[in-house]
């Protein structure tokens, strides 16, 4: 699974996986300004290539998500990385990202070990 999948770093890594590997990919993203399908286009039609529309501050989603699909490996990448697309005084941006992008590492990765801690019980979830 790959969480920001539609972005410039996480729709390479999703081109480079199906292309060269024989993994599925499940691809999570929001399609915030930032995301662009247009770069999931040359793997789109492979049938081991997934895509959910998603939000990864949403612990729910993610957690249907992670149900639903039993990812073996999440790569996140989902973030809010463009400064220059906001305005607002730039002297606050680093601390407003940052926190932003903590947040949805903590949503994402409580899911995850859930995931993981349900699997050693012998059930997902
Ligand atoms: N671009 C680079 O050169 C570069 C270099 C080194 C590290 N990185 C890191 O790689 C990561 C990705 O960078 P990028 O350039 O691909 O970013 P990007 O802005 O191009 O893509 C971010 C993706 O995350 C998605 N997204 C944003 N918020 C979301 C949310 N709440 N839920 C789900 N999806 C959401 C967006 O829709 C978009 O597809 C960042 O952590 C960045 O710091 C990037």
């Amino acid at each position: 699974m790959v969480t920001g999948g539609a972005g410039f770093i996480g729709s390479a890594l999703v081109r480079k996986l199906i292309g060269h590997t024989n993994h599925c990919v499940l691809v999570l993203d929001a399609l915030t300004y930032a995301g662009n399908l247009a770069s999931l286009a040359p793997v789109a039609l492979d049938s081991r290539y997934s895509f959910v529309k998603a939000d990864i501050r949403d612990p729910a989603a993610v957690q249907d998500t992670i149900r639903n699909w039993k990812p073996d490996a999440i790569v996140h990448l989902a973030a809010e990385s463009h400064v220059a697309h906001r305005r607002v005084i730039l002297f606050f941006w680093p601390i407003r990202a940052s926190s932003w992008n903590q947040i949805c590492i903590l949503s994402l990765s409580t899911a995850f070990s859930r995931a993981i801690a349900s699997r050693r019980a012998g059930k997902f979830f």
